[in-house]
């Protein structure tokens, strides 16, 4: 029986990987997972008073739906740290979702249609050009220089009639760059030159080691700017699925997108409610889980990006925030692709990473990503491992 066409080319790397591993976890061997962004599975844990949030709200039956927008309270905690981080907005201005994922796809649907197109730095977090694709539009990469800012000269060339949007995701999933004030400045102007919605992603905005973050809204003004963030990441409830959409309170231009995505959101009821008042929890409650993690993250950043760096025909740029290493892989003649290296990577060492061509062909092609988040000591068994591997025999 068919399956409609517009599902033919979704897909999602870093999952998709997981087929292959399984197949080896059936031989009886064990993994070390290098591939999905969850902290949660590792040494970070979900903190104790959002836990009892959740516990105290299932409890005393907060189990009902509610309001399609998100809950009031909820709405005006965003507020205030979306605020903090420089953002015009109010709580009208803010819609609950089911994760960041929930945002971007009611935020695509709003915007792309058939012969559109949605412009991303490349390499892309993939569902960014999944959901573009699903409808109907396509994603164009641009390119970032060498130091990790945007080409903007790249950039420009590839704004056509069609382009819609112009996404930005800082600190990045798959590179760990963080654009500075200077580059959101530049990225803003551009967008607001051509009528372009920009599209911003923060989920990583407080996993930041060297320098300053700053937020979209910072830069933002009048501009048509969407925020995407959520709780999944910095405050390690990555299983309970919540996140929002924020749009700039100072730009009239939104006006029509804001009357739309509400309805898409009516049309699938509610998000969770027990897990809403936890997020309450989350934003007021206390804060100190979140520099023991930068201070463990930087440490495994650095080991990793060491490690990497000591292996011949491996190069890897220093990531500035989020938990994530783009290296580079000369493949010389011992591997076709990328995507063949990380399965041989699997199957002799048990060693998951994800093909850096799986966040997109024309800028993730000979790369790998490996995620950091394992305890130091896994780390650095899993870089003996690829060391090893890099430096064996041909096979
Ligand atoms: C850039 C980026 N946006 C969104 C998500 C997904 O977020 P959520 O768990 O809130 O759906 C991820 C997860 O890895 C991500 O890296």
């Amino acid at each position: 029986m068919k399956v409609s066409n517009r599902t033919s080319e979704v897909e999602y790397a870093i999952r998709d990987i997981i087929v292959h591993a399984r197949e080896y976890e059936k031989s009886g061997r064990q993994i070390i997972y290098l591939n999905i962004g969850d902290p949660v599975k590792y040494d970070f844990k979900t903190p104790d008073h959002i836990k009892q949030a959740l516990i105290d709200s299932v409890s005393h039956d907060f189990n009902y739906y509610t309001d399609s927008e998100g809950l009031y309270e909820l709405r005006e905690a965003i507020v205030e740290k979306e605020s903090r981080k420089g953002l015009s907005i109010t709580a009208e201005d803010v819609l609950v979702t089911n994760g960041v994922s929930e945002g971007l796809d009611m935020t695509m649907a709003s915007i792309v249609e058939s012969n559109t197109e949605v412009l991303m730095p490349g390499p892309y977090y993939p569902p960014y050009a999944s959901y573009v694709k699903f409808y109907g539009g396509r994603p164009v990469e641009f390119k970032l220089t060498p130091d990790g800012k945007p080409d903007l000269e790249d950039l420009i060339s590839k704004i056509t009639p069609r382009t819609r949007a112009l996404c930005i995701i800082s600190p990045n999933n798959p590179t760990g760059e963080v654009f500075d004030h200077k580059s959101l400045k530049q990225l803003v102007d551009i967008a607001a030159e051509h009528s372009l919605y920009i599209i911003c992603d923060e989920i990583y905005d407080s996993l930041v080691f060297d320098g300053e973050f700053t937020g979209i809204g910072k830069v933002a003004k009048d501009s048509p700017v969407i925020l995407l963030n959520g709780f999944s990441k910095v405050y390690l409830m990555t299983g309970w699925r919540c996140g929002y959409i924020c749009m700039n309170s100072n730009c009239s231009k939104l006006e029509n997108i804001r009357n739309n995505i509400p309805k898409l959101a009516r049309v699938r009821i509610s998000t969770n409610l027990p897990v809403q008042r936890a997020a309450i929890a989350a934003l007021r409650g206390p804060q100190d889980h979140i520099p023991m993690m930068v201070s463990k993250l930087r440490r495994r950043r650095d080991l990793v990006v060491k490690r990497l760096n000591q292996i011949s025909s491996i190069s890897c740029n220093v990531p500035k925030g989020a938990f994530y290493a783009f290296p580079k892989i000369n493949l010389s003649s011992r591997w076709k692709n990328d995507k063949h290296f990380v399965l041989d990577l699997l199957n002799e060492t048990g060693v998951l990473t994800v093909h850096g061509s799986g966040f997109g062909s024309n800028f993730g092609t000979d790369h790998f990503r490996i995620v950091y988040l394992p305890q130091e000591q896994i780390l650095d068994e899993a870089m003996d491992k690829l060391e090893h591997f890099v430096n064996g025999p041909a096979k």
